[in-house]
């Protein structure tokens, strides 16, 4: 029995939500966002200032324990981290087996979805381990792993499709160097990541590292909420962010700069826009209705990256199209404003990464995002597997009629 909304009887109101515009489904203490006024903090700390005087590491440490570390615990989690940074040969090999030219987003996908038949103690199926009853060091066993074997995945991808050798890591640098060094090094002992670039492409992954209940991260509690194994988990998430509307508008925003070419196009281009004929990558975002706080940061190190790696000529494109965006009442009105992605495909293109690399560096530090509201879910009292409703709209019952009276 359904009464005229839908809902089954006895079940009581039922909210009709499409795309989750307006329902909560957790608590969480992890990331703060005021979307009107353009604030977002992580754990109370304001990014700019998260930013400006931490790293990479460290704000993973935050985002998944609740609290910046003492240099004790740093140490230590630096030292759990790095020890699992090395993969399995036969990782190498499944890497190894990818077309020349596969998307390196799908070979992540897929190379960190086999980590979980690496580790069977992660899998409840397999060794009872349910990670969600389980005590925390199994738990954090998982989460050191992940954050330790993201970059290493990504770096042979990348290896991969350039057709060169693996790198294997360098635990002496800090995550972020380590990740340079091994997606570039041409010969043993040569070279050594540019420290200007390091802690760029450090404070990219500090911004990237969380941003509440987005797109990937409701997948990672919604397909953790079964209590699967994070590296399965992990895996959906970054299918999720491979998306043009989320992670992977980083790269669509490279191509739409590449194909207006020069900032005379850019008038014409933004009537495509109104005309609906083309999408602004990069601008408007859910949350943000106002100028996303990460967006201003990374503008900043853009040119500090220009400075090491020289201009790339697209910024005065995206400039122009910017001020040309914040001038029209099509994007006022509608509240639209550059968004984490509108610049930093220019920097990652400025260092050398190839286009469609970029959604596996936003990817890289979002592992920190995902697996501390993974570790949330799994700490949450009661929590229940996620299973939204439906409102049907397909035929009534109907009796079925053999084949051969059909038609
Ligand atoms: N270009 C042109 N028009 C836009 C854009 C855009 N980038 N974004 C939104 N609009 C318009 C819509 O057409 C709509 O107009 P209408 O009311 O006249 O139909 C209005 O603005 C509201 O947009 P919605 O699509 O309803 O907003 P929603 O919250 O569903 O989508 C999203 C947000 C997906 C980010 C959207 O703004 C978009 O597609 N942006 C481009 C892709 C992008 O940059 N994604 C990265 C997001 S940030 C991140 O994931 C890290």
């Amino acid at each position: 029995d359904t009464d005229d909304q839908g809902n089954a009887a006895g079940l009581g109101l039922r909210l009709y939500d499409p795309g989750f515009q307006n329902t909560a489904v957790a608590h969480s203490k992890i990331t703060y966002i005021d979307g009107e006024a353009g604030v977002l903090e992580y754990r109370g700390y304001d990014i700019a200032e998260l930013a400006e005087k931490s790293t990479f590491l460290e704000v993973a440490y935050l985002l998944i324990y609740g609290d910046l570390p003492t240099p004790f615990q740093f140490r230590q989690f630096h030292d759990e981290v790095t020890h699992h940074t090395f993969l399995h040969l036969n990782m190498a090999n499944l890497m190894r087996s990818f077309n020349y030219d596969a998307h390196p987003m799908g070979m992540f996908i897929s190379g960190v979805a086999a980590l979980s038949t690496f580790h069977p103690e992660a899998n409840p199926a397999l060794s009872g381990n349910d990670m969600y009853l389980e005590n925390s060091q199994i738990r954090n066993k998982q989460i050191f792993r992940l954050l330790g074997k993201a970059p290493t995945v990504a770096s042979y991808a990348y290896r991969h499709r350039i057709g060169r050798p693996y790198n294997q890591p360098r635990n002496d640098l800090s995550y972020t160097a380590n990740f340079l060094y091994m997606m570039d090094r041409l010969s043993e002992d040569e070279y050594t990541p540019n420290p200007v670039l390091v802690r760029a492409l450090d404070v990219l992954f500090i911004l990237h590292a969380d941003h509440e209940l987005n797109c990937s991260t409701a997948a990672m509690r919604h397909i953790g909420s079964s209590h699967v194994d994070p590296y399965s988990a992990v895996a959906g998430a970054s299918a999720a962010l491979y998306g043009p509307l989320h992670g992977g508008a980083n790269e669509a925003v490279l191509r739409m700069l590449e194909d207006i070419q020069s900032v005379e196009n850019v008038p014409s281009f933004l009537e495509q826009v109104k005309t609906r004929k083309r999408k602004l990558m990069g601008f408007g975002h859910r949350v943000y209705k106002n100028y996303d706080p990460r967006a201003r940061i990374i503008r900043k190190v853009a040119y500090e990256v220009f400075e090491v790696c020289g201009k790339e000529p697209l910024i005065e494109v995206a400039i122009a199209l910017e001020q040309a965006a914040l001038a029209d009442d099509f994007f006022v009105s509608r509240k639209l404003y550059p968004n984490v992605d509108f610049y930093s495909g220019l920097i990652y293109k400025a260092m050398g990464f190839p286009t469609d690399f970029f959604p596996v560096l936003f990817a890289i530090p979002r592992v920190a995002g995902w697996l501390a509201h993974w570790k949330e879910s799994c700490e949450e009292t009661g929590g229940k597997i996620w299973r939204p409703r439906q409102v049907y709209t397909g035929e009534p019952h109907r009796p079925y009629v053999p084949l051969n009276h059909r038609g």
